[in-house]
């Protein structure tokens, strides 16, 4: 439905990005099934790892998928591209076993040494787990964690990372990093309840934990050097009102008194 709601815009993307949970339980099948529903998209599609993910199936699942391999050859959907002049830096913040994110060494050093390598390219950077404490308490990181740090140190200071991508949170929501904008795109599965309550983790309370929102996903605009990012949720609702020729004047009012 989501993909359907995507292909239907009177303007495609020139890229897709799946920021991760890309199976529930990281099923080949599952993988399969992603694959056959993305290969009516007339325009790249590219993968990564969430923390539902797993790693050697989906980069069995997803082969041209571009891999950071670190010394000891273990491979990472961790890789860059180029998109119409603005770098897109996707990070692989999986680590089997855990629900939250993570970074090691080797690719916190390959994030600093892309960034070190491209000072001046726009750079947006893609990661499944959002580097911010958004209030959703049982979903957030704490600073004092590892990989925060090690991400935080590594785009320290690089003014050419211009907005920060992430997914997890299955919400909408805007945020920052330091002083570098953050997106957290609405998910395709069911959403995390709007809940900005601490969290006692050893006294249920009855909260609202996932509720049967509808879908959605972000729609990153970079056209002048500004980039946007729209929320679009997905579902059946009624249009109000279309361009006809009665609001002709108003719209040519809207934009004369632009002049
Ligand atoms: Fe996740």
């Amino acid at each position: 439905m989501t993909i359907d709601n995507l292909l239907g815009q009177s303007t495609h993307p020139d890229i897709l990005i799946l920021s991760g949970d890309i199976a529930d339980k990281g099923a080949a099948d599952s993988y399969q099934r992603v694959r056959a529903t993305i290969a009516q998209c007339p325009f790249p599609v590219h993968v990564m790892t969430g923390n539902h993910d797993d790693r050697r199936a989906l980069l069995k699942a997803f082969p041209e998928c571009p891999t950071f391999d670190d010394a000891t050859g273990k491979r990472y959907a961790q890789y860059s591209l180029d998109v119409k002049g603005l770098r897109v830096v996707c990070l692989d913040t999986l680590k089997h076993g855990r629900h939250g994110g993570a970074l090691c060494e080797a690719r916190a050093n390959w994030l600093a040494a892309q960034l070190a390598a491209h000072p001046v390219t726009p750079t947006l950077i893609v990661m499944h787990h959002p580097p911010v404490i958004a209030g959703l308490d049982w979903m957030d990181p704490r600073p004092h964690e590892a990989w925060l740090q090690r991400f935080g140190a590594a785009i320290k200071g690089h003014k050419q990372v211009i907005g920060i991508a992430c997914g997890h949170l299955h919400r909408p929501v805007a945020a920052s990093f330091d002083a570098t904008p953050v997106s957290i795109t609405p998910a395709v599965a069911p959403a995390v309840s709007l809940d900005l309550r601490p969290v006692n983790f050893s006294k249920a309370d009855g909260r609202g934990i996932v509720d049967a929102e509808p879908p959605g996903y972000a729609l990153h605009r970079w056209k002048d050097g500004q980039l946007v990012t729209h929320f679009q949720p997905v579902g059946d609702w009624t249009r109000l009102a279309t361009f006809e020729d009665h609001l002709v004047p108003m719209m040519e009012a809207l934009e004369a008194e632009k002049s």
